[in-house]
């Protein structure tokens, strides 16, 4: 291959997913850690290979019925018309599951929400409160695998500490697997199991994460490590974010 070749992403990737468990995707910007996510969810579809579910291809599988099994939550989180609550219940009505109001207030509560008011209109909520909201509106149609783009990124280390703390709860409680891209090593360090870690456009490492963050395989894990991007402010997140 010359040099001038297209790259491309993710060649040779062979990566399962357990149940249970909890992946945090590591790597600079630009590696395609979105994007894996993505073509997981079925949002973006890969030139060549296949994903399984069970040992069903995702080509022999209604992609409907895949989001619900495999959720993607954006970075970006978009509102549905209408209150916070309707947000919350209209998922419910598209896809013909009963929605739990208990449910939603536990976990409203559980993420720093619980002051509030479920008839407001969820275009008027902050960044952050809209990033768990949205984070909220797909746990409760219990897909087994959540797919977590950056969600905590919008909120402060309080608010970010108790949605990690929430998600490996109820990874736990309901045998749910996280595959969940952050660029805040302690966060990943303390939900995960499992890392993997992006580098060269690829998956360079899929290692448990206590051995990943002591023996990294790569040289470019090793100065990742070290030398983490700076990250935004924490406690005051950027107002242009709200
Ligand atoms: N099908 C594709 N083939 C080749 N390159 C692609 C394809 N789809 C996306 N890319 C490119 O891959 C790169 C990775 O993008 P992506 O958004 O996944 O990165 P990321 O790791 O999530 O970065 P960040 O941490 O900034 O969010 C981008 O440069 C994007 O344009
Ligand atoms: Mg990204």
């Amino acid at each position: 291959m010359g040099t001038t070749e297209r790259r491309l992403l993710f060649e040779k990737v062979n990566a399962p997913i357990a149940e249970g468990e909890r992946i945090a995707i590591l790597g600079a910007s630009g590696q395609g850690k979105s994007t894996l996510l993505r073509i997981l969810s079925l949002l973006d579809v890969p030139d060549d290979g296949d994903i399984l579910w069970k040992g069903t291809s995702y080509l022999d599988s209604d992609p409907r019925a895949w989001r619900m099994r495999m959720s993607y939550v954006a970075q970006q989180p978009v509102m549905l018309a209408g209150s916070v609550e309707d947000n919350l219940k209209t998922v419910h009505l598209l896809h013909r599951t009963p929605y739990d109001q208990k449910l939603a207030l536990l976990l409203l509560a559980g993420m720093g929400l619980e002051g509030l008011d479920i008839h407001k209109r969820a275009s008027d909520l902050s960044g952050g409160e809209k990033q768990r909201i949205s984070l909220i509106r797909s746990m409760m149609l219990r897909p087994k695998v959540l797919l977590l783009d950056e969600v905590t990124a919008s909120l402060d280390r309080t608010n970010a500490r108790l949605v990690e703390q929430q998600l490996t709860e109820w990874s736990k409680q309901e045998g749910i697997s996280l595959v969940w891209v952050t660029h805040d090593q302690e966060q990943a360090r303390s939900f995960s199991t499992t890392t993997w870690f992006m580098g060269n456009q690829t998956l360079l490492e899929r290692e448990s994460t206590s051995l990943f963050f002591a023996h990294p395989n790569t040289e470019l894990a090793r100065q990742f490590i070290l030398h983490p991007a700076p990250e935004a402010d924490k406690e005051n997140p950027c107002p242009s974010s709200h």
